[in-house]
């Protein structure tokens, strides 16, 4: 078996605790998070199915009891991390935090299913998957688009994944810092601060984090009155895929599938009010201030894997997104880098992240086969030249942040194995 396959499970499996699977070895992260464990079932579906399906199964147990999938979930309460389960004050069955992640969940599944032997003992414990997948997209639906437009908010920009994208200035420029905030980060002493969030950001994540938990979560309410309001065009990518991808999972297990059926409908019709004509490319929303978003960053090229019916748009996107780094060594910047917001090494404000190459590769192999795999083979390259990090400069491939991360070991095994 090649090295780097060996490597990559020796990561997920050494980074797996009771059932669920840490994102690093270091004390970065101690604890399940919601799309990271997604991602982690997808690599272990590659050599040890029960341990992916148990993954899901685990994030699932602890689903609040309105169908929110939470975006971490605190099985070990005695962690130095921060936000703790005390600071959310939150949680079902688990202790949680009480925001939620890319629902990239029935993406990840359809795909572990179309390629594996699956016995019926895990048939049934699939179909109860799907199940609490459909209950979790509804929520999304009654609670995150109350009115129903077809796309849906973000009310924290932890939920996006990309924490502190440019994206975020504008929106997060007008968030009041809560008068005598006093919380202790620990991030920053694992990691080398300069590749990590500031503290003014950090000011802000808690003042919403603590808005959010005065009003109890409510999630009407919380809606209404956030302080952070979004509609992220690269999470309702993820949410358009994830939901045609589980209306097959619905209809292959004979669930209803007419709710979601319907929703997409109105996704793909409203989604392209999203798209800027001059600029070629979509932009996300920021809809507690109206108005529009136009960072370049490479999430708004998540709609190439939504797979929208647009052949025109796609391929204008395919050409700026050609252009998106053009002048770096390696694919993709998170944030296009003659932008004025760009910086090398601070975390999602620049870095290359391989779930954002994943992402984009899955969605032009149907679009421009060419170019997909040259993304593929460039992921794969950075990967083993520089180690299984949670992300480089895209510039030299310089690893930074937390090391035997667990999605770049389990994407690897994606892009390696997956026969395309
Ligand atoms: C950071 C990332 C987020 C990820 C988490 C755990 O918060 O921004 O996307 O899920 O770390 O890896």
């Amino acid at each position: 078996m090649n090295k780097f396959i060996k490597d990559a499970q020796k990561i997920l499996t050494g980074n797996r605790k009771r059932g669920y699977t840490l994102p690093t070895n270091n004390k970065l992260y101690p604890a399940q998070w919601n799309w990271d464990s997604a991602f982690i079932a997808l690599g272990y579906s590659y050599f040890n199915l029960n341990f992916a399906l148990k993954e899901i199964k685990t994030l699932l147990d602890g689903q609040w009891k309105d169908g929110m999938v939470p975006h971490i979930l605190f099985h070990n309460t005695d962690t130095n991390y921060y936000p703790n389960h005390t600071a959310w004050n939150c949680g079902n069955k688990i202790r949680s935090s009480g925001i939620t992640q890319p629902p990239i969940l029935a993406s990840i599944l359809k795909q572990i299913i179309d390629k594996n032997k699956i016995t019926k003992k895990q048939k049934l414990e699939i179909k109860k998957i799907i199940i609490k997948i459909k209950k979790s997209h509804e929520w999304f639906i009654q609670y995150r688009d109350p009115n129903k437009t077809g796309l849906v908010s973000i009310l924290h920009p932890w939920e996006s994944g990309y924490d502190n994208s440019s994206l975020w200035d504008e929106p997060m420029n007008k968030v009041i810092i809560e008068k005598n905030i006093q919380y202790k980060r620990a991030d920053n002493k694992v990691i080398n601060p300069e590749h990590r969030p500031l503290n003014i950001d950090y000011d802000r994540y808690v003042t919403i984090k603590n808005d959010l938990r005065k009003k109890k979560y409510d999630p009407k309410k919380i809606f209404r009155t956030g302080l952070f309001n979004v509609i992220d065009i690269g999470f309702n990518s993820i949410f358009l895929k994830a939901n045609k991808d589980l209306i097959i999972l619905l209809n292959k297990f004979n669930l209803n599938s007419s709710k979601i059926k319907n929703y997409v409908k109105i996704t793909e019709r409203n989604i392209l009010k999203f798209f800027d004509k001059k600029k070629g490319t979509f932009f996300s929303f920021d809809l507690r201030n109206k108005k529009k978003i136009l960072v370049p960053s490479i999430t708004n090229y998540l709609i190439l894997f939504a797979d929208i019916n647009n052949r025109k748009i796609n391929n204008v996107l395919i050409k700026n997104l050609k252009k998106h780094n053009l002048k770096e060594k390696y694919f993709f910047s998170s944030i296009k880098p003659n932008h004025k917001s760009f910086e090398e090494k601070r975390y999602w404000r620049g870095p290359v992240w391989i779930n954002c190459n994943w992402f984009i590769y899955k969605g032009l192999k149907n679009k421009d086969g060419k170019y997909s795999k040259k993304i593929k083979q460039s992921t794969i390259k950075l990967v083993e030249k520089k180690g299984f990090h949670e992300y480089y400069s895209c510039k030299n491939g310089k690893p930074m942040g937390a090391n035997n991360f667990s999605w770049s070991a389990a994407l690897y095994l994606d892009l390696k194995l997956s026969n395309y």
